[in-house]
C-alpha cells in the first residue's frame, strides 16, 4: 500500500491485539519450486504473496508449470521433473531464494535435458555472491556462463539434451558464505539421481543451519528422503522421485514475527498482550529460537501451536551477547531492542548480514547511530550501545524489508524517555512488500499513541469545492488514515430515513448518530452491514446531511466518532468544522474554496457523466442555498479555522493543490539533517 517516498511515524507509546502472520518466505519459495518440479498438482495453503513469491511464481508460469490462484490457496502443476520450455530469460527480482534455487534445478536440467536459459535480477542481486553454487555445479557437467561479474548473477544455464552429469563423486559445496548454495543443490540434485545417489559434501563451517533443516523437512514432504551425516554430508538417495504431497500448508514467517515479538517486550505493558497467529512454539523455522533471545533481553513469551503471545517483563530490557548463527534474520531486531536496554548488546556470527539484500551490518550501523545509539561494527559482528538521547531521525532502508520493519520500532522512544516530538521517517517504506506487504497497517493496527502527537491535517471548505478528493490523494500520499466526516452526516440521514425517523426530530437523530454503526472498508462504506458507499454520494444525502448537521445534538453525538479517527501514523480529515471544533490544535488546518461557478460546474460535469440530468443554474443556486445554511448556522458555521491556509483551487488542478498541501506539511515537519521538528507531531 504504501507506494510513497517516506512514511512519518509519530512517537508511540503501546501495543496490544493480533497480529495474522503472512506465510514464510523461506518456506514459500522452497515449496513454489518443489511443487512445480514435482509431478501433478499440489494446492499451497497461506502461501506468502510478495515481491519474493510473485517472481517464483511469474519463473514458474513461463517454465510452464500451471498456476491457479483460489483465494488464499495456490494450485500448482508440476513439470515432473521434464522440461517444457526450453528457452527462457527470468527475472528474479532481488529474491535469493528464488535465484539460488532455480539456478542449480535450471543448471542440471539444462545439462540433462537441454535448454539456454538467463536468470538476472535488481541490480543489488548482481552484486549478490552466487560463485560457491556455480563452482559445485560446473564440475557436475553443468554450463554456466557469467554474463557481468564472475561469480555473481546474471548467469547463462544452458547444455544439450542427452547430456549426463558426473554425479558419482561427491559434489563440494561452500557452506560458510550462505545456506542457500546447499539448499539449491538439495532441493535440483534430486531430478538427476536415475543413474545413482548424489552425495553433497560441505566444505568449512555451515552457516544458517536451521534453513538447512526446513529444506531437508519440505524434501521429505515431497518424497526425499536425505541421508544426513552431521552438516557436512547428504546423500540423495539413487533414484529420487518427487511426490506432491497434495496439500501444504505454509506457516507463518518467524523472521516476521521477531517484529511483532519485539513489540511486545518493548510497548505490551499494562494491559492485552501482543498475540501473534500463524506461528506458534511447534514452528520448523529456525528463526522461532529469537523467542529465546528475546525472553534474553527481557521479554515474557507465552504459546502453542499456531499461536505466541507476548508481553513487557523486565523494563528497561536488558542487552545480552549472542552468537546469532543460527537466527541471522530475525537477529537484526535484536539490535534494535538493544535501543531500548540498559546495558549494551553485542550480536556475532553475523557476517552473512554482509551479503544479504544490503550490507545490513554496515545499514543497521549507519541508521541505528542517527537515532543516538553508539555502535561499534566489524566483520561479522555488531555492539549496541543505548542512546544516552534520543534523537529525531531520517532512516535509510536500502531497498531491504527488514531495515524498515526493524526500523520502525525505533519509534516507540518516548517509552525509552525521548523527549516529545522525537519523530521518525522511514524513507522507501514500500520495500517491505519483500515478505509483509501489509507491514505497517499492522503495526498502526496494533500500536497506540498519544492522541495529541498523531498528526491531523485538517481540510474544510464548502460544498463541492474538492476537498474529499484533495484530503483522499494528501492521506494517501502520506500513509495517513482518512475521515470523510462528511460522510458521518449523510450516514445518519440515511439511517434515519430506515428507521423512520423524521429530519426534525433533534433527539432521534442525536441518537441515531451516537449509535452509528459505520464501518470503512477501503474506498466502500457499510452501515449496519450494508453498503450504501452509492447511496451516500447522492446529491439528496447531501442536502438531507446539510439539514440535520445543523442539530447541535446531533454534532456532539457524532464528535466522540470522529476524535477516534486520530490514530498511528496520523489522519486527514475533511469537513466543515474539522478545524475549528473538532481537530482544534491540528498542525495543519486548510480551508479549502472555489468559487460558486466553478464548484457548480465541477459538480455539473461529475453528475452527467453519470447520467443525470440537472442544469449548471440549479447546480450553482443549490450550491449557494447549502453554503449559507452551513455558514449561517450556530453551531459549528462553516468559516476559516484560526490559522488556516486558504487553498483557492478555482484554477488549480487536483494535483497542483496536493502539492501545495504537501509542501506546507513538510514545512510544518522539517527533518532539517535530523533537527526537531517544527510541531509537535
Ligand atoms: O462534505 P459533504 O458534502 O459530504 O457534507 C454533507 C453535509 O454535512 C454538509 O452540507 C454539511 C454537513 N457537514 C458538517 O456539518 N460538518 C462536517 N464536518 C461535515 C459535513
Amino acid at each position: 500500500m504504501f507506494s510513497i517516498p517516506h512514511l512519518d511515524l509519530p512517537p508511540m507509546r503501546g501495543a496490544s491485539g493480533t497480529v495474522q502472520l503472512p506465510g514464510s518466505k523461506s518456506i514459500s519459495n522452497r515449496v513454489l519450486l518443489l511443487a512445480g518440479l514435482a509431478e501433478g498438482t499440489t494446492v499451497v495453503h497461506d502461501l506468502l504473496d510478495s515481491d519474493d513469491t510473485r517472481v517464483m511464481l511469474d519463473a514458474l508460469a513461463t517454465l510452464g508449470c500451471g498456476l491457479q490462484r483460489e483465494g488464499g490457496q495456490v494450485r500448482i502443476t508440476g513439470l515432473g521433473g521434464q522440461l517444457k520450455v526450453h528457452e527462457a530469460r527470468l527475472f528474479l527480482g532481488n529474491a535469493g531464494t528464488a535465484m539460488r534455487p532455480l539456478t542449480a534445478a535450471l543448471a542440471v536440467l539444462a545439462a540433462t535435458q537441454g535448454g539456454c536459459f538467463d536468470l538476472t535480477g535488481v541490480p543489488r542481486m548482481h552484486e549478490r555472491p552466487i560463485g560457491d553454487l556455480v563452482d559445485a555445479l560446473r564440475p557436475l557437467g553443468c554450463s554456466i556462463e557469467d554474463l557481468g561479474q564472475p561469480g555473481y548473477p546474471p548467469l547463462r544455464l544452458s547444455g544439450r539434451a542427452g547430456g549426463r552429469l558426473a554425479t558419482a563423486q561427491p559434489i563440494r559445496v561452500r557452506g560458510d558464505v550462505s545456506s542457500q548454495f546447499l539448499t539449491a543443490l538439495l532441493l535440483a540434485l534430486p531430478l538427476v539421481t536415475g543413474p545413482g545417489p548424489a552425495v553433497i559434501e560441505v566444505e568449512g563451517e555451515l552457516i544458517s543451519k536451521p534453513y538447512i533443516e526446513i529444506t531437508l523437512n519440505l524434501l521429505a514432504r515431497f518424497g526425499i528422503a536425505v541421508q544426513r551425516e552431521g552438516w557436512s554430508r547428504f546423500t540423495l538417495p539413487q533414484g529420487s522421485r518427487y511426490a506432491t504431497p497434495g496439500q501444504i500448508h505454509v506457516e507463518g514467517d518467524a523472521s516476521t514475527a521477531s517484529y511483532f515479538i519485539a513489540l511486545g517486550a518493548i510497548a505490551a505493558h499494562g494491559g492485552a498482550p501482543v498475540r501473534i497467529e500463524g506461528l506458534g512454539t511447534d514452528s520448523i523455522q529456525g528463526d522461532i529460537r529469537f523467542v529465546e533471545a528475546a525472553r534474553a533481553m527481557g521479554a515474557v513469551v507465552g504459546g502453542g501451536p499456531g499461536w505466541l503471545e507476548v508481553r513487557r517483563g523486565r523494563w528497561p530490557l536488558q542487552g545480552i551477547t549472542l552468537d546469532c548463527n543460527h537466527i541471522p534474520d530475525a537477529a537484526m531486531t535484536l539490535a534494535v531492542m538493544a535501543l531500548y536496554a540498559d546495558s549494551p548488546t553485542r550480536l556475532t556470527g553475523i557476517a552473512s548480514w554482509r551479503v544479504k539484500e544490503t550490507d545490513r551490518i554496515a545499514a543497521m550501523a549507519a541508521e541505528l547511530r542517527k537515532v543516538g545509539a553508539d555502535v561499534t561494527e566489524g566483520a561479522d559482528f555488531i555492539e549496541v550501545r543505548p542512546p544516552a538521547a534520543w534523537r529525531p531521525a531520517v532512516i535509510r532502508t536500502y531497498d531491504d524489508h527488514r531495515m524498515a520493519m526493524c526500523l520502525s520500532l525505533a519509534a516507540f522512544n518516548p517509552l525509552a524517555g525521548a523527549a516529545p516530538g522525537c519523530a521518525l521517517r522511514i524513507l522507501e517504506p514500500h520495500c517491505v512488500a519483500k515478505t509483509f506487504p501489509d507491514y505497517f497497517e499492522a503495526l498502526f493496527d496494533l500500536a497506540s499513541a498519544d492522541p495529541a502527537l498523531v498528526p491531523v491535517i485538517t481540510i474544510d471548505g464548502p460544498t463541492a469545492s474538492g476537498k474529499g478528493t484533495l484530503a483522499a490523494a494528501v492521506a494517501a500520499r502520506l500513509g495517513y488514515h482518512l475521515l470523510d466526516s462528511g460522510a458521518l452526516y449523510r450516514a445518519t440521514g440515511v439511517a434515519a430515513l430506515w428507521d423512520g425517523v423524521a429530519p426534525d426530530d433533534e433527539d432521534g437523530l442525536a441518537r441515531i448518530a451516537a449509535l452509528l454503526d459505520l464501518r470503512f472498508d477501503g474506498e466502500r462504506i457499510h452501515l449496519r452491514g450494508r453498503d450504501i458507499t452509492d447511496a451516500l454520494r447522492l446529491e439528496t444525502s447531501g442536502a438531507m446531511a446539510s439539514r440535520i448537521s445543523s442539530f447541535p445534538r446531533v454534532r456532539e453525538a457524532l464528535h466522540g466518532l470522529q476524535l477516534a479517527f486520530r490514530r498511528v501514523p496520523g489522519l486527514v480529515a475533511d469537513g466543515r468544522d474539522m478545524g475549528t471544533v473538532v481537530f482544534t490544535d491540528a498542525p495543519l488546518k486548510v480551508f479549502l474554496t472555489a468559487s460558486a461557478a466553478e464548484r457548480a460546474e465541477r459538480r455539473y460535469k461529475q453528475l452527467i457523466s453519470k447520467g443525470n440530468k440537472t442544469t449548471i443554474d440549479a447546480l450553482r443556486q443549490d450550491i449557494e442555498a447549502r453554503d449559507e445554511r452551513d455558514r449561517s448556522r450556530v453551531v459549528a458555521p462553516l468559516k476559516p479555522a484560526e490559522g488556516a491556509l486558504l487553498l483557492d483551487n478555482s484554477h488549480l488542478t487536483i494535483e497542483e493543490s496536493v502539492a501545495q498541501v504537501l509542501a506546507w506539511w513538510e514545512q510544518r515537519r522539517s527533518f532539517d539533517r535530523g533537527t526537531v521538528p517544527l510541531d509537535k507531531g
